[in-house]
């Protein structure tokens, strides 16, 4: 039933990607996805050497004989990442796939990863960016509306516009992302014109997910009106649950605040404290708007199987109303 595009390039049974989540993507959850027939995907801008990189990739392959992936970052970043060697071991550990995000486009890295038979996912914001990493020559693309969590770019173009607007751009398989929890996101996604979709926020409310309970807990009570943009005035919007932090992050940046200042906010570990400590007033907290749309923690299988048999339940009902006896 779910056989599209995406599901026979990347060999997995359901059209479901676990996005490369900073702090989140680790070995378990990413092994989880897998083995729930979709598709996990590590971070490797969350590794210092590419040698960490290789000991996560190995203990994700000794949890799941499924397909997963890494991410490669086209952010702008404090350090410059090392990203010639994350692939060097990406292609000798043969992962088969790579989820590129950010601002640049992923064109100078695709002649090594074409050779190391590496698909490209490029990850972006907007169709205009959608058509220029199919010109440039990615395998598939995928976009996300501004609902979603992490970075959302600058131009604020919801999921339900920004899907259809991509399928009409670019002939490339096309998944979607930016709000989606459940099985009416899922089949909404496909009937926009993605052929798989990408989610993020949701899979952080999973047993699986690396996260401090008081995290956790912050998801389940936060509502879909709880999150601001953060960091649009250095260019590299992101998406964070409201918090006092978060209000004095954004007191800094209308004020023009240095870098160095907003630095004591959103450098460092703050971030990884409040994910993973549980010190919820040490940083911004990433999430999308599709917190308001979560009110439990369950298993990824749980999640996947869930929208799986919800998708199987809708499209019967949609098809009696669209075709009435
Ligand atoms: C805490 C957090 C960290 C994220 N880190 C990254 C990242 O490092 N690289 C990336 O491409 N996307 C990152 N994302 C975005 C996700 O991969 C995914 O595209 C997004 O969460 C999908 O939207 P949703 O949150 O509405 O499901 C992150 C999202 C969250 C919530």
């Amino acid at each position: 039933m779910f056989k599209t595009r995406i599901t026979e390039m990347l060999g997995i049974e359901y059209p479901i990607i676990q996005g490369g989540m900073m702090w989140v993507s680790c070995p378990e959850l990413v092994a989880a996805v897998s083995n729930a027939g979709g598709l996990g995907i590590l971070v490797s801008a969350a590794y210092a050497t590419k040698e960490d990189l290789r000991d996560d990739i190995k203990k994700t392959k000794s949890l799941t004989d499924k397909p997963f992936g890494v991410n490669l970052s086209l952010f702008p970043s404090m350090m410059a990442l090392p990203n010639e060697e994350y692939i060097e071991v990406i292609v000798d550990e043969g992962i088969p796939m790579v989820e590129t995000s950010g601002i640049r486009s992923p064109e100078e890295y695709l002649p090594r990863l074409r050779e190391g038979n590496v698909k490209v996912i490029h990850k972006c914001a907007a169709s205009r960016h959608a058509k220029k990493a199919e010109e440039v020559g990615v395998d598939a693309v995928t976009v996300v509306g501004m609902e979603n969590g992490g970075a959302t770019g600058m131009l604020d173009v919801g999921t339900f516009v920004l899907i259809q607007a991509a399928a009409k751009a670019i002939s490339l398989p096309l998944i979607a992302g930016g709000g989606i929890v459940d099985a009416r996101g899922f089949v909404a996604a496909l009937a926009l014109g993605a052929e798989g979709v990408v989610i993020g926020t949701k899979f952080m409310a999973t047993h699986e997910a690396p996260l401090h309970q008081n995290f956790k807990e912050w998801l389940l009570r936060s509502k879909e009106t709880d999150t601001v943009l953060v960091m649009r005035s250095i260019g590299n919007t992101h998406r964070a649950i409201k918090s006092p932090i978060a209000s004095k992050l954004l007191d800094m940046e209308a004020r023009n605040a240095p870098l160095e200042e907003l630095q004591t906010i959103i450098g460092g570990s703050h971030s990884e404290e409040v994910l993973k400590e549980g010190k919820l007033d040490a940083g911004v907290g990433m999430a999308g708007q599709a917190v308001g749309l979560i009110d439990k923690v369950v298993s990824v299988k749980e999640v996947i199987d869930k929208i799986i048999e919800g998708a199987r339940e809708i499209v019967p009902r949609l098809e009696k109303i669209i075709t009435p006896t």
